[in-house]
């Protein structure tokens, strides 16, 4: 089960971190790799760390927000029968975690552009390819944040992630006809967050641990095989048990 071979798929972000987990995974499963990652250097060592695992991979380095260099790159790759929105900001290095009334509009600009422009532009360079062929596999990395209200300085963030998944819930309705499957994931707090916040948060997390690119994964891997053929519109979080209240 769960076997993908002969299939694409483009994870954007995935250079490091959880896209990079969730490429690993995918390409195990026999899926043919494109790394997306705004970094070339990163998005190369990423292909060849695959390499090393015996995982064919090509790079692709490209800015997500970039409408037009998105275009370019998806032309490139031909057929993309899978599309992971991975990359989005804050991260690792982003993780900056400022209250609204603070902010900028000149500070919310980037995570809009990255967080929701940057899930519009992939998603709908892949689409026309998606309906030629008769199927496609879209899937949505989005977090807590955008589901419930998880913490302080995070309202851009959350809100765009948000935005991304009523993205998948109105697109999987006009594209289910098509055999193009749309879904997300909601990720809570996971085990590459700086010990400052995660420290006293994994006390509120029912199974005990913070989540790994692992976890993302198995999940993402689902969504992108056949046997998820009957689940479009959806988020499935995956967070160690924190339910809506
Ligand atoms: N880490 C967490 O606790 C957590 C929790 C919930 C959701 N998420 C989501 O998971 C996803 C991955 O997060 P992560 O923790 O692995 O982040 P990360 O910062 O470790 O990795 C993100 C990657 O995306 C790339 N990227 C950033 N902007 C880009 C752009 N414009 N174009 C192309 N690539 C770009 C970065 O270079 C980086 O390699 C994100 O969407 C994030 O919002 C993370």
């Amino acid at each position: 089960m769960f076997r993908l071979d002969g299939k694409t798929a483009l994870v954007t972000g995935a250079g490091r971190g959880i896209g990079l987990g969730i490429a690993r995974a995918l390409g195990h499963q026999g899926a043919q790799l494109v790394i997306n990652d705004l970094f070339e250097d990163r998005a190369e060592a990423a292909r060849d760390e695959l390499a090393g695992e015996g995982v064919a991979a090509i790079a692709a380095p490209f800015d997500v927000t970039d409408g037009d260099a998105v275009r370019r790159a998806i032309e490139a790759l031909g057929a993309v029968d899978i599309l992971v929105n991975n990359a989005g900001i804050p991260g690792r290095e982003g993780m900056e975690l400022k209250a609204f009334v603070d902010m900028s509009p000149d500070e919310w600009r980037p995570q809009v552009d990255v967080n929701l422009y940057g899930v519009l532009n992939t998603t709908h360079a892949v689409l026309p390819g998606m309906r030629e062929r008769g199927s496609g596999r879209i899937i949505m990395v989005s977090s807590d944040a955008g589901r419930v209200g998880t913490q302080a300085g995070v309202t851009i963030y959350g809100s765009c992630k948000a935005a991304a998944v009523q993205l998948v819930r109105n697109l999987s309705q006009e594209v289910a006809p098509l055999g193009i499957t749309v879904n997300a994931i909601a990720l809570g707090l996971m085990n590459n967050l700086p010990e400052e916040y995660s420290d006293h948060l994994v006390r509120g997390i029912p199974l005990g641990r913070l989540g790994t690119p692992e976890d993302a994964a198995a999940a993402v891997v689902y969504l992108a095989s056949a046997e998820s053929s009957w689940v479009t519109g959806q988020l499935l979080p995956v967070n160690g048990g924190n339910v809506p209240a």
